[in-house]
């Protein structure tokens, strides 16, 4: 204790306060600084030496003098603080944090991106894992206009030294989970699981992110404005000092991690459809209830009876309720019937998924099969409004000639916060020439979080742009309200 009074009281110049309050990255940044590298550590007191020489030395070189190395250290008892604060006095780059209350490595890479100052942040592990020669690949790929780049395990040339069979299957395990609760966001890299990464700060910059554990790239794709991403490949090296520090309970921190980024990420519509979810769960339980335990019919059947009853319940509230404003655009008569038949097939495909579920559970795991079914149903759920809200639903407007990056990235902006706003009436009102366009950009607001074709309908959007406007941004905020415009930033 004695010597932690020492640093503070003496307060070494490359002592930074720890920010407090909510984990959100302020937008200012210096101008003079361009990359800030947080190295998150606790007990890495015998790998931070080599770690700040081989960065410095690869640093220097690519970016000299307009860089800093920031360790955000969790008040290690091994006294890694010291050693960075002697480093400090060799490196003057280097920047130490020290945190007391606050624990966890996802929160130390924030607090370590809040004190920083670049335009470009970064994270790195402490332990010599991440081969440190990578930042300058990575940070070309940000100097050539990306806003994030990451390092990957699994990308050509990429790879992982030593592991055991059982490593590889649980990290493939936990991103194959990912990808089926988060496709857009864990599908738009190789390695969702890296902790090597870059990202410009203009891309999470007054963003709350709210992480859990270890995985704090998902939450940075999932939370952040981020258009371009690009990939490097690196060997994640053994480590041969100090010990790793994840543990089971990182396993369920993930999953919690992934499931709220998945509620914070729903579309404005999903608690509609939740609720009409809700109302075919209670047709569906009620049913296999009186069918299996009322009339003594078999599982399976009462099963299928149960859920197509549910089905036909669901369409109707969905087309009547949910989506009834893109119902009444696409019209009714044959269109209807054809979301009808669409549904039917989507929901079909779901059964068989529920009936797989349920049957697994019950038959392998000796599970209730009310309890199951409410599993199989609550899966069949996610299923059912992605698929009907991406084909049923909605059309996929044609994509026309390719269009420049920072078109796309502009349009992708208005539609962000159009996303954010959630309030599509008053955007309606804003909106009032071209219904086409108008169409697009509504349909392109629900793809914006969810859909399986981002890019391509970022390119649709600015493809239907009127003649006189360069970018669908452009011509949006000219159609824009004064508050609707307001929304939409610079
Ligand atoms: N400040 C702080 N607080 N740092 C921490 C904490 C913490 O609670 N826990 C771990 N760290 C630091 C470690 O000191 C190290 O520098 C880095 O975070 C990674 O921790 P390890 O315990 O070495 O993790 P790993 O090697 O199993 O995991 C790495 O690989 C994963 C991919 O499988 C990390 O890079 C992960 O970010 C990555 O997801
Ligand atoms: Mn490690």
């Amino acid at each position: 204790m004695g010597a932690v009074q020492v640093i503070e009281s003496g307060r070494h110049p490359a002592v930074l306060d720890v920010p407090a309050g909510v984990l959100s990255i302020p937008t200012a940044e210096s101008g003079e600084i361009k990359l800030s590298l947080v190295i998150p550590t606790f007990n890495e007191s015998k790998n931070l030496e080599q770690l700040v020489a081989r960065l410095s030395r690869v640093l220097d070189q690519c970016l000299p003098g307009r860089y800093e190395l920031i360790v955000v250290d969790d008040d290690s008892p091994d006294g890694t603080c010291a050693v960075a604060l002697r480093l400090a006095d060799r490196y003057p780059a280097l920047r130490v944090m020290r945190r007391r209350g606050e624990k966890g490595l996802s929160t130390a890479v924030i607090r370590g991106w809040q004190a920083a100052r670049g335009e470009i942040l970064a994270v790195i592990d402490a332990d010599l894992q991440h081969p440190p020669e990578v930042v300058e690949r990575l940070w070309a790929q940000m100097a050539n206009g990306a806003d994030l780049a990451t390092g990957s395990r699994h990308a050509e040339g990429g790879g992982v030294s030593e592991w055991s069979a059982l490593r590889r299957a649980l990290s493939r395990g936990a991103q194959f989970l990912g990808l089926c609760v988060l496709p857009t966001v864990v599908g738009r890299v190789s390695d969702p699981m890296s902790g090597y990464f870059m990202v410009r700060r203009s891309a999470i910059a007054d963003t709350e992110l709210s992480p859990l554990g270890y995985k704090i790239l998902i939450e940075v794709i999932g939370r952040g404005r981020i258009a371009r991403i690009a990939e490097v490949p690196y060997v994640f090296v053994e480590r041969t000092a100090g010990e790793s520090k994840v543990t089971s309970k990182l396993y369920v921190e993930y999953l919690r991690h992934l499931l709220r980024l998945r509620l914070a990420l729903l579309p404005a519509r999903f608690p509609k459809f939740a609720v009409v979810g809700l109302s075919g769960v209670a047709v569906d339980m009620f049913l296999l209830w009186l069918l299996k335990g009322g009339l003594g019919w078999p599982l399976t059947l009462s099963k299928v009876v149960a859920t197509e009853m549910a089905i036909a319940n669901n369409f109707l509230w969905n087309e009547l309720w949910t989506f009834g404003d893109l119902a009444e655009r696409q019209g009714y008569g044959f269109a209807r019937v054809r979301r009808f038949a669409r549904f039917n097939v989507f929901c079909a495909a779901g059964l068989a998924l529920s009936l797989a579920l349920l049957t697994i559970q019950v038959r392998f795991f000796g599970m209730n099969p009310y309890l199951a079914n409410a599993v199989a149903i609550a899966v069949t759920t996610g299923w059912n409004f992605w698929m009907n809200k991406t084909f049923s639903w909605s059309a996929p407007h044609p994509l026309k000639a390719p269009i420049p990056a920072h078109c796309r990235r502009d349009a992708e902006v208005v539609a962000d916060d159009r996303a954010e706003e959630g309030d599509s009436k008053a955007y309606d009102r804003s909106f009032p020439a071209a219904p086409e366009i108008r169409e697009t950009f509504q349909y392109f607001e629900e793809q914006t979080y969810f859909g399986p074709q981002r890019e391509a309908h970022i390119a649709a959007a600015n493809a239907l742009v009127p003649g006189g406007f360069t970018t669908f941004a452009d011509w949006a905020r000219s159609h824009m309200n004064p508050i609707a415009d307001a929304s939409v930033g610079d």
